[in-house]
């Protein structure tokens, strides 16, 4: 509707995703860091699959928010993906750490990363912009 301020299918479709994202983070194991991130992950068929950090005493053997939605969502079957929310309670973006990158771009491709706090949507950024000059199993020749 012109001039309406209604939310287009794509703003509430992100929306939607984000609030999930926002969800997810409430089930964050963060006690060494204090740090609780969510993640969530669009599928092709329009499924989505959360994640949030998991840390444990070892410290070293943490996993973020954005690879256990990944690695759950592999687990479940799915295969392409769409987009990826990322939200933590902090004023700036909180974009996904260098390893989470690489597994980001090898499972997900070039999809866009939206990345929100508790209050709104901060930046929408590309996995390419992300990650610029990957490696991947197109160098392995596979
Ligand atoms: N963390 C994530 O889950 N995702 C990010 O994008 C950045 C960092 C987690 C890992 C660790 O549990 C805590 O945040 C502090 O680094």
């Amino acid at each position: 509707m012109a001039g309406s301020d209604a939310p287009t299918s794509a703003e509430a479709s992100v929306g939607k995703l984000v609030a999930a994202a926002r969800a997810a983070r409430e089930h964050a194991v963060a006690d060494f860091s204090g740090f609780k991130v969510g993640a969530a992950l669009e599928t092709e068929d329009g499924t989505i699959v959360t994640g949030c950090n998991v840390e444990n005493a070892s410290y070293g053997l943490t996993i973020c928010a954005e690879r256990v939605a990944i690695f759950k969502a592999l687990s479940e079957g799915h295969r392409a993906f769409t987009r990826l929310a990322v939200v933590a309670d902090t004023p700036s973006p909180t974009p996904p750490c260098g390893a989470c990158r690489q597994i980001i771009w090898e499972f997900c491709g070039d999809i866009p990363v939206v990345l929100a706090n508790l209050e709104e949507v901060m930046a929408t950024l590309s996995m390419k912009d992300l990650l610029p000059m990957p490696f991947d199993k197109g160098l392995l020749g596979r």
